[in-house]
């Protein structure tokens, strides 16, 4: 068991998922989403989805094929439990993002929140990448939401990279056009405010 995994089983075993710092009753990046008119069936991969609500959300908006990643096992049963009426439209993988085996050519939508920013090493970035661009077909969309400029330096404890559009534009590389971005604040469940910078990307070459 990885350091990493070990921290993120803790975080989940020893917290209400409701009771973390990046909970949210409404996911905010679902207006991303929304903006793009998918079709609803195309395939949308949430990585390091955690306990979060995005894929029931989407469900509920009549998408029919959701995978959710995570490297907690525990997390990903929390997930389990928000979809349990709808576990044929909803696939699990359980795993570090950054090198478990995904399908090629296949997802239209890659969504991350909150996940990218931990990625501190250089190497992780560029397998990461490599992941999305393996496992989303071309023209496909990208949506990355990670703490701003003027955002908190740690998140769950661990130091993370801050971005803006100019260098999260940069860390992707040239296969990857922006379209969007926002800035938004997010409340923590204890009121305190975190900065985000959420930007839609399209895959225009491999
Ligand atoms: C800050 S939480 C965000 C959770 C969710 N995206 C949300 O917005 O509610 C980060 C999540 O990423 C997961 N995670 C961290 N590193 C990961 C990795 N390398 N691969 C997959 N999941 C990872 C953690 O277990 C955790 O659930």
């Amino acid at each position: 068991m990885s350091n990493n995994k070990t921290h993120w089983e803790n975080i989940y075993k020893n917290n209400n998922f409701k009771n973390v710092s990046w909970f949210q009753e409404k996911p905010t990046t679902i207006s991303f989403i929304d903006n793009l008119n998918l079709s609803k069936d195309c395939k949308i991969i949430d990585v390091g989805a955690g306990a979060s609500y995005l894929g029931k959300t989407l469900i509920d908006k009549g998408y029919k094929n959701i995978t959710i990643n995570d490297i907690s096992a525990l997390s990903i049963e929390i997930s389990q439990s928000h979809n349990i009426h709808n576990l044929k439209k909803v696939s699990f993988l359980i795993g570090d993002i950054t090198n478990l085996k995904l399908p090629k050519n296949y997802f239209n939508l890659w969504h991350d929140r909150a996940v990218f920013h931990f990625l501190t090493e250089k190497e992780k970035r560029e397998k990461y990448i490599n992941q999305i661009r393996k496992s989303l077909l071309i023209h496909g969309y990208i949506i990355i939401s990670v703490f701003s400029l003027d955002g908190p330096k740690k998140c769950s404890s661990l130091t993370i990279k801050q971005y803006d559009e100019t260098t999260l534009s940069s860390e992707l590389g040239e296969c990857f056009k922006l379209i969007n971005f926002s800035y938004s604040n997010h409340l923590t469940p204890s009121n305190k405010k975190q900065n985000f910078i959420t930007c839609c990307f399209k895959l225009i070459k491999k």
